[in-house]
């Protein structure tokens, strides 16, 4: 649709960017932390390991300085769980706690708003041993933990992100290292939406401990939502896009929002017997549950076609793939590439138009505010003899992405902020340190620690002249204004 003229964002947008604890923190079993699923799975070859990351865990002050200086309104950091319970349930770490109150302390000196995310893919891994979230105690741990955290932080910290990404653990959950199967599992699909199943209701009881503890507080979910497109205009390819739009996206949002789960998906794990089993109170508790607000990283959109079930049975596998691609279920969709989008040095889409596609069919569905946690470009990026990041590539991803949220909210689309990934560089999901996404240069290697000092990109300068113009200037950065 085309507008003569965009309207503003919102004059308290949260501009901001994202991390996650166990990404960028390093001090992975330092000061009482116990070991998270991260930390004990085996990484990918050829990529760091989750001991040191980017040392934010030494570095914050320096770190949340640099963001001040960006003009931050908000900063999302991931809490880790296992820094705070060591074991995942039982003595708390005063250390811990001790760490994330100075972190928020340090946001709050500057203005900038915490906005807290409950648990981005690191179960404690004592609590793995325990049957992870196949567990069906796993409700409790983490209704438990939530507690402590709202205990400890509410009097400060006002946004809360329950779950990041639930999708991806449940549909990519072995790429990530996050997937625990019980041995001898013999329905995988069974299992997984069981494990799903435990993190809805958990998130649903966090939501209502929230609003009962902290009733000025806001919460909501944080999945990786990307609208799936038909390949073509045939009949069965929307059908095919309605499926993933349905297993991908909506399951999440649709229990999140209105504690149903979603017709389609239930159907497909009735045909493969996998449907979950529900606890007493489970139906009642997510019913009870309203997120007050939508969070949700968005990177590319999807495109699929009609997947005969015949002709895919031998090759497809529903956890294959990454978040954002190369994925097919036999009978149900497999995705293919979109001609008409450009990919990054790492090969997932870059799609701005989407986003804004995205946004509007969230919000006629949902109703509710949007907060965008993530989104962003991975790149190798490079560090010049005079100490500078020439990223004028990340530069204009922002710029597409920044322009079409103004086109979404000028659609009518009710925005709180923009988070993108990542303020820091960090440690990607699996593929190491090389796929840099900050505004912050961070100077180690893969495995060469070096001396971790910060470097401010060009998108650091952009993004602050940005968040001074409340997005609207958007425009190329100038050699002028890149300066000490
Ligand atoms: C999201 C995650 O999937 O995308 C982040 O929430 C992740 O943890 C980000 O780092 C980028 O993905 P990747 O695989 O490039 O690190």
């Amino acid at each position: 649709m085309y507008h003569p003229q965009n309207q503003p964002f919102p004059k308290d947008f949260l501009w901001g960017a994202s991390t996650s604890a166990y990404q960028v923190e390093g001090a992975s079993l330092e000061d009482g932390k116990g070991p998270s699923c991260q930390d004990v799975k085996q990484v990918p070859a050829g990529t760091s390991d989750l001991k040191v990351c980017a040392d934010q865990y030494h570095r914050y002050k320096e770190d949340i300085k640099l963001m001040a200086e960006m003009g931050f309104k908000t900063y999302r950091f991931s809490i880790a769980w296992s820094r705070i319970l060591p074991n995942g349930t039982g003595e708390i770490n005063q250390k811990g706690i001790d760490y994330y109150n100075n972190v928020i302390n340090e946001c709050l000196k500057y203005g900038i708003e915490p906005l807290v995310t409950m648990f981005h893919f690191d179960m404690p891994a004592a609590l793995d041993e325990r049957g992870s979230w196949g567990n069906p105690e796993s409700v409790k741990w983490f209704v438990d933990f939530a507690a402590i955290l709202f205990e400890n932080f509410g009097d400060r910290v006002k946004y809360w992100l329950t779950i990041n990404e639930q999708n991806v653990l449940t549909l990519s959950g072995p790429v990530i290292g996050t997937l625990h199967l019980p041995e001898g599992c013999t329905n995988v699909l069974k299992e997984i939406y069981q494990q799903n199943h435990h993190m809805l209701v958990a998130q649903a009881k966090a939501m209502c401990l929230c609003h009962e503890m902290l009733p000025g507080a806001k919460i909501g979910p944080a999945p990786n939502i990307s609208l799936v497109y038909p390949a073509s205009c045939k009949p069965e390819d929307i059908l095919a896009a309605q499926n993933f739009n349905a297993i991908r996206n909506w399951l999440y949002l649709d229990m999140a929002v209105y504690g149903i789960y979603n017709a389609i998906v239930w159907s497909y794990l009735k045909d493969h017997d996998a449907t979950p089993t529900f606890a007493p109170g489970d139906e009642e508790a997510m019913k009870n549950a309203h997120p007050d607000f939508i969070g949700f990283n968005y990177y590319n959109t999807a495109t699929v076609e009609a997947a005969d079930f015949d002709a895919l049975t031998e090759t497809a596998d529903a956890t294959l793939g990454d978040q954002q691609s190369g994925r097919a279920i036999p009978g149900v969709f497999r995705q293919i590439h979109n001609p008409n989008l450009p990919k990054t040095q790492f090969g997932w889409e870059i799609d701005p138009v989407g986003f804004r596609a995205t946004t509007r069919e969230m919000y006629s569905r949902y109703h509710l505010p949007l907060l965008v946690t993530e989104n962003g470009l991975g790149a190798y990026d490079t560090l010049t003899e005079d100490g500078r990041i020439h990223d004028e590539y990340r530069i204009k991803y922002y710029q597409d992405h920044i322009a079409q949220i103004q086109k979404s909210i000028t659609d009518g689309t009710e925005f709180l902020g923009y988070c993108p990934w990542s303020a820091v560089d960090l440690i990607s999901t699996h593929e190491g340190m090389v796929k840099r996404y900050g505004f912050i240069y961070v100077d180690r290697d893969e495995f060469d620690l070096k001396t971790l000092d910060r470097f401010k990109k060009d998108s650091f300068y952009w993004y602050k002249r940005v968040i001074a113009s409340n997005g609207e200037d958007l425009s190329d950065l100038k050699a002028e204004e890149i300066y000490d």
